[in-house]
């Protein structure tokens, strides 16, 4: 099966067999076929934090279970499921035309309602773990289903338990709590600087959702019109004296205090600074509007992806002593 359509890097690789999943009876009857035990597995959502270093030799589940519905009113939340397969910016606008607001800040984020707990996606000052329930996965070795409540994920910047046992678990529903009464999530400056420019002082939860969608839009690039992975780096902490450090080379130097002490810079930043905003190393690009998102200009091969960001990384590191550490799965 060709997987050109089905990673947003459009990395033109195939897979041995593809397997679509519409239900988790689909899933259990899969599990149970002769066969399910031999070859690797890879789970694909809207396969928008992916690398495919070549040809898949396994089987490929592609999670489609469709539903989305409000599970319960409480007294302080909404508590709303959705299908992995759910596309996510869409259950996102969806939440918010139904009056069940809070994941606004993460409107037009590319990929599955699924994968969202996966890495813990994030912008604008909001990530899942802030609006977490509870999600149900099944374990592929054994068929097993499990809940998993926030605790059990472990979530961390771009991490949880499932991102740091890739294929084990295969997500199949996720829940979020959407408190009430709902306060904008303004954090995050650029925002709020957005809404004013539109003239908004009250905004609603739509209202946050469009700027966020134009702020997006401005800055990274649409994966139907130009393959990316979105954010290629996450962002690094450093410690506090080495921040001073670096504070005092480059006092404009963005960098966010953590609660443990330490720094998180801004890789965007430092790579804009390594001077590779704009650049292209063979097919593969670093975005000219944002140094943190690399494009595939057109052909690119997971190994050309590869390639340029080990250059990034080893120029960071010279300049500022900083190791970069890549956000999308590489695969293979
Ligand atoms: N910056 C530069 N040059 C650049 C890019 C950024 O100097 O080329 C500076 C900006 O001026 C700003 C700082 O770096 O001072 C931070 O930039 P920005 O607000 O654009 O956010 P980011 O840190 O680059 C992170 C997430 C994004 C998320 C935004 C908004 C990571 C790895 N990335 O980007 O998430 O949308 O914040 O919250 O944490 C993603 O993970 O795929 C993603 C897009």
């Amino acid at each position: 099966a060709d997987l050109s359509a089905l990673n947003t890097f459009g990395l033109r690789v195939r897979a041995a067999r593809l397997l679509r999943l519409r239900s988790v009876d689909g899933l259990a009857a899969a599990i149970a076929a002769p066969g399910w035990a031999v070859g690797p597995r890879l789970v694909l959502g809207g396969g928008s934090n992916l690398v495919l270093r070549g040809d898949f030799a396994g089987t490929v589940l592609k999670v489609e279970i469709a539903g989305r519905r409000l599970l319960r009113d409480e007294a302080d939340a909404w508590i709303v499921e959705a299908g992995a397969g759910e596309n996510w910016h869409d259950f996102v606008r969806w939440t918010l035309v139904q009056g069940w607001s809070g994941l606004e800040n993460l409107s037009l984020i590319p990929g599955t309602a699924g994968a969202a707990p996966i890495q813990n996606i994030g912008a604008y000052g909001i990530e899942i773990a802030d609006r977490f329930e509870s999600l149900d996965a099944v374990e592929l070795d054994t068929g097993a289903r499990r809940v998993f409540g926030l605790a059990d994920c472990a979530f961390g910047y771009r991490d949880s338990v499932f991102k740091r046992s890739p294929g084990r678990w295969l997500v199949t529903a996720v829940r979020f709590r959407l408190p009430k009464p709902w306060r904008a999530a303004m954090r995050y400056a650029e925002v709020a600087r957005e809404l004013e420019a539109r003239g908004i002082a009250a905004p609603t939860p739509l209202d946050v959702s469009d700027a966020v969608i134009a702020i997006r839009r401005r800055k990274l690039p649409d994966p139907v019109e130009i393959g990316n992975a979105g954010s290629f780096f996450k962002n690094p902490v450093v410690d506090a004296a080495h921040c001073a450090r670096l504070l005092a080379a480059h006092p404009a130097m963005p960098h966010y205090p953590q609660p443990d002490g330490g720094e998180k810079l801004a890789a965007g930043w430092l790579i804009e600074q390594a001077g590779w905003k704009g650049r292209d190393l063979g097919p593969v690009g670093c975005f000219e509007r944002q140094a943190l998102v690399l494009v595939n200009r057109g052909g690119a091969t997971g190994a050309d992806v590869e390639r340029i960001a080990r250059a990034i990384m080893a120029e960071v590191e010279a300049r500022f002593g900083v190791a970069l550490e890549p956000e999308p799965v590489f695969v293979g």
